[in-house]
């Protein structure tokens, strides 16, 4: 497919290529080409006190076969040098690409009790109660079950408290939502339960809610590529890839490097979420949480060496939806499905922990062999011309300049825009 020098067209050509190689239909370019700002009712049922839209970029990161397809990922950031990094990642990995597992895909819902008498008992009767309790389950919501999802299973946890005593019974019911975001679906199921619940086994319901650490919905992704391809004109591809899995088994054991690793995953998946009007906040809840669930937070990925072969895994939970939350009125989030060719929430979930692999692939061979200043700074030279004044094609051509100066900054920006008006 013809993504060449994709980065040099203007934002129509891009649009029109889209739409030719079938990726795009003529009415979601023209959405996107009118930048197709929020109609004034939807954006005042989205939030509150509604001011104003506020716009971000978005593009597309290219270079992307996912379980042997080809895909344009739209991401929406503000940050320069992510989606080239990105691209530039999975490009590495072709002509295979990305390999995806969808491990389990069900929602967690949290009933949370206390004040009871007998922990051990009151578990035993839930356990004992299963199928009644699946049955208010669906009461609570039919039309989730019509659809062929609903309360699954199950779980019972006792929390004890910090002297050892059983202060809590949790039980979590595992929750089908099909290709639903589905927190509405499983909070309703869980105010539905709550007083039979507590009718069974007294005590009270401190709370009822859904769980972000969602690890009933775990997707892989893994990737390899040839350590030759890694080599440069510094760099043996070897000896980068061991840098490559050094960096990583030191994000494992340190959690100030961990946390800025797995910012690096995060801007990639972040990046697909909102472009796709899905629940950006819970996602990143829920993959800190699982970085975090040998009892340490580390690295959410993985990069082992086989030989000459550098592979790169990527578990995280990934309950993102195609329907319901603020998907279904979002005109840019349906045309962003499109754009993906999704049919089904597991295919966009399957493409993110692609996009994060190569985006924390990216990043981390660049910290391990040139530093990451280098190319941010060469995409960064255009938000600096801005920042410092420049205009229309003063734009590019500062930008150009900047790119050949030792030192880019503010101040190097304005005299260089002083010297190209004189
Ligand atoms: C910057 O947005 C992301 C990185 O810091 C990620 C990393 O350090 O792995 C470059």
């Amino acid at each position: 497919m013809s993504f060449s020098k994709f980065y040099n067209k203007t934002r129509e050509e891009r649009l029109n290529i889209l739409t030719e190689t079938g990726f795009l239909s003529e009415e979601s370019s023209k959405l996107f080409a009118n930048n197709s700002p929020l109609d004034e009712a939807v954006a005042n049922s989205l939030i509150e006190n509604q001011l104003t839209q506020f716009p971000l970029p978005m593009g597309v990161a290219l270079n992307f076969i996912v379980d042997g397809k080809e895909v344009v990922v739209p991401m929406v950031v503000e940050e320069p040098s992510v989606i080239a990094a990105c691209s530039n990642g999975a490009k590495f990995m072709t002509p295979k690409g990305f390999t995806t597992t969808i491990h389990e895909r069900a929602l967690i819902g949290q009933l949370i009790l206390t004040g009871l008498e007998d922990f051990p008992a009151a578990k035993k009767i839930i356990e004992e109660h299963q199928s009644e309790l699946i049955a208010q389950a669906a009461l609570s919501h039919p039309s989730i079950v019509k659809r062929g999802g609903g309360v699954t299973s199950i779980e019972t946890r006792i929390l004890n408290n910090q002297q050892g005593q059983p202060e809590f019974l949790t039980i979590h019911l595992i929750v089908d939502v099909k290709d639903a975001m589905g927190a509405n679906i499983v909070n309703t199921i869980l105010e539905g339960c709550r007083p039979l619940v507590e009718s069974w086994i007294g005590g009270s319901c401190l709370m009822s809610i859904l769980s972000n650490f969602n690890d009933h919905s775990l997707v892989t992704a893994t990737c390899e590529v040839e350590t030759e391809r890694l080599t440069t004109a510094t760099m043996d591809g070897q000896l980068l890839a061991e840098r490559i899995v050094a960096a990583t088994r030191y994000a494992h054991l340190d959690p100030y490097r961990a946390a800025t690793h797995n910012k690096g995953i995060m801007n990639g998946i972040d990046s697909v979420l909102i472009a796709t009007g899905n629940d950006a906040r819970a996602i990143e809840a829920g993959a800190h949480a699982y970085a975090s669930r040998l009892g340490h937070y580390g690295s959410m990925s993985n990069w082992q060496l086989d030989g000459t072969r550098l592979i790169g895994e990527l578990t995280l939970p990934m309950p993102v939806g195609i329907v319901g939350g603020a998907i279904s009125v979002l005109p840019m989030a349906k045309a962003n499905q499109e754009l993906l060719k999704c049919q089904s929430a597991e295919d966009i979930a399957r493409v993110i922990l692609s996009v994060g692999l190569a985006q924390n692939f990216s990043a981390v061979k660049a910290l391990v062999s040139d530093g990451i200043q280098k190319g941010h700074m060469s995409l960064h030279a255009k938000s600096l011309a801005i920042h410092v004044g420049a205009v229309d094609q003063e734009i590019d051509r500062l930008a150009a300049l900047l790119r050949q100066e030792p030192t880019m900054n503010s101040v190097v920006a304005k005299n260089l825009l002083k010297q190209l008006r004189d």
